[in-house]
């Protein structure tokens, strides 16, 4: 079976709220999914004074290490400035190791968000892009396939893009994830789930059996192409002449 792991920062539980959903999505598909949340890196002196709620206890923080445990991530935080928060760049850092062994290559993920306003809910999320690169990790956004009803009511407000479900907290933090958004999030954990857990199968469930071709060489096909590329080259015209400049061939 496979296992994802839902990586959160919440500092009033918005973000939680949705990550919670996207993990019954998964599991809705028959895998596994573990919520975590990555340390906090403010003291408690200033969580307070920013009337931060105490950090859900069944929750439990995850560690750079443990994250070759599983098959896939799906990563979601609140916006800051347009920019993801200081707690997941710290932890973003803190995979400098899985990096140097490629313990992430070509692991699936995907990312959601919190935003006050909406102002930065793309921007945030597409700043990751560069932890997913080098990492060589398969980003799967959320897309407007499954949720094209969604994403396109205007009519509603909601803090989704398809780089990923969202939800809009308020300028004051006062507004809940709806039934929407969280079923929005509940279908990006399900339609993750399906694509990820193809590409954590065992590399022998993958390779369907292929029946037996004959080599290329000796099909009627493969000889018309040859003869019709023959002929190409005989008839092409000479080369154009050409000017060298710099580093570059000009024609
Ligand atoms: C320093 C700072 C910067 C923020 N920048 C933005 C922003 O650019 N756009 C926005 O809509 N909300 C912004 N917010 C609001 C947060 O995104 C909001 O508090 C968060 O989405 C709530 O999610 P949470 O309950 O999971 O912490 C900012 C908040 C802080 C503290």
């Amino acid at each position: 079976m496979a296992k994802f792991a839902v990586i959160t920062y919440s500092t009033y539980g918005h973000v939680t709220a949705l990550a919670q959903e996207i993990a019954k999505g998964v599991e809705s598909e028959g895998a596994k999914a573990h919520v975590f949340r990555v340390p906090e890196t403010l003291p408690q002196e200033v969580l307070e004074k920013l009337h931060a709620p105490e950090k859900p206890a069944d929750i439990p923080v995850i560690k750079p290490e443990d994250l070759v445990e599983y098959d896939g991530y799906i990563f979601g935080f609140p916006t800051r400035f347009g920019n993801i928060p200081a707690q997941i760049s710290a932890f973003f850092d803190s995979t400098g190791g899985l990096w140097a062994t490629g313990g992430l290559y070509q692991k699936p993920v995907s990312f959601f968000v919190s935003t006050g306003s909406g102002g930065g809910k793309e921007t945030t999320v597409r700043s990751t892009l560069s932890f997913v690169a080098h990492h060589g990790l398969i980003y799967i956004p959320l897309g407007y396939g499954k949720v094209f009803d969604k994403l396109t009511n205007v009519s509603a407000v909601h803090g989704s893009s398809p780089w990923g479900v969202g939800t809009i907290a308020g300028s004051d933090g006062s507004r809940s994830p709806t039934e929407s958004e969280l079923k929005t999030a509940y279908i990006q954990g399900s339609e993750f789930a399906k694509v990820a857990s193809k590409l954590a199968a065992p590399a022998t469930a993958k390779s369907e059996p292929v029946a037996e071709q004959p080599a290329a060489e000796t099909t009627q096909e493969a000889s018309d192409v040859k003869k019709t590329a023959e002929t190409e080259v005989k008839n092409a015209p000479p080369p154009a002449k050409t000017e060298k400049s710099g580093c570059c061939v000009i024609v």
